[in-house]
């Protein structure tokens, strides 16, 4: 039997690992986990909650009053705040906006990772996020950072607003993107960063085939 291992894929936003971590993860028969799920769904809470975000005393009542779930469904992961099924309005502009002001508090990182950690325990996993190979699964096999441009990324980001028939605006996207890159990049915990041993893909100019294919080599390559 072929060896079941971890496979962190991390880089910046719209880069496109969701899309390609998913391909990968079909293709080998593993289980896709989207972190960034996760720090979204206690943000949308936040949000419910009133709470401001920059109070290092908010953090711990969130932690307390918002319960994170993931459940691996037919259709792939759905994420629970307190029970109610918030898969669809984690993605919404005004989360986006906030998500990386509630991610960067050690307190939220620890719950976070612990549980990251308990998923990836198991292997056949495919993860990704920002600091999976640095800090969730350290000791993972395969290690992907995964980079492009930000007018690439904005670019990518403002045809899915368009195909889904949502305003959008490239030069907001562009800031919304180079705000995240900072804050994610230059946080005191767990920042974005490429780990030693990852192999870089830069997507710029890929497509999502050709680095889906890029990352199976890797993956033939360890196995
Ligand atoms: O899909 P997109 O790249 O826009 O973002 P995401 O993967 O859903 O992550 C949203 C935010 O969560 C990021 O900008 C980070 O602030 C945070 N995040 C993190 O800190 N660590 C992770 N492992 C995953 C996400
Ligand atoms: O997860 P992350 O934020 O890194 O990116 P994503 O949501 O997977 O991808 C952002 C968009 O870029 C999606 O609409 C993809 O179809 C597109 N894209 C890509 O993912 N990879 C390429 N090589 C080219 C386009």
């Amino acid at each position: 039997m072929v060896k079941q291992l971890a496979i962190a894929i991390d880089g910046p936003a719209a880069a496109g690992k969701s899309t390609v971590a998913k391909r990968v993860a079909h293709q080998l028969g593993y289980v896709y986990i989207d972190t960034g799920a996760m720090y979204r769904a206690l943000t949308w809470c936040a949000l419910k909650k009133g709470l401001n975000l920059e109070e290092e005393e908010n953090i711990h009542k969130l932690l307390q009053a918002c319960e994170i779930q993931l459940q691996m469904e037919k259709e792939g992961q759905h994420v629970y705040v307190n029970g109610q099924d918030v898969t669809q309005s984690i993605r919404t502009q005004e989360v986006t906006n906030q998500v990386s002001i509630v991610a960067k508090h050690r307190k939220v990182r620890d719950v976070m990772v612990r549980r990251q950690q308990q998923l990836a325990a198991k292997r056949g996993v495919v993860m990704d996020g920002r600091d999976i190979g640095t800090h969730v699964i350290p000791d993972a096999e395969v290690k992907i950072f995964m980079i492009a441009t930000v007018e690439e990324r904005a670019e990518r980001r403002h045809q899915e607003n368009l195909e889904k028939g949502f305003s959008s605006d490239l030069e907001e996207l562009k800031d919304e993107i180079r705000r995240r890159d900072e804050i994610d990049s230059q946080r005191e915990v767990a920042p974005l960063v490429k780990a030693d041993d990852a192999v870089e893909i830069d997507t710029t100019s890929l497509s999502i085939d050709e680095v889906v294919e890029r990352i199976i080599q890797v993956v033939k390559n360890k196995e």
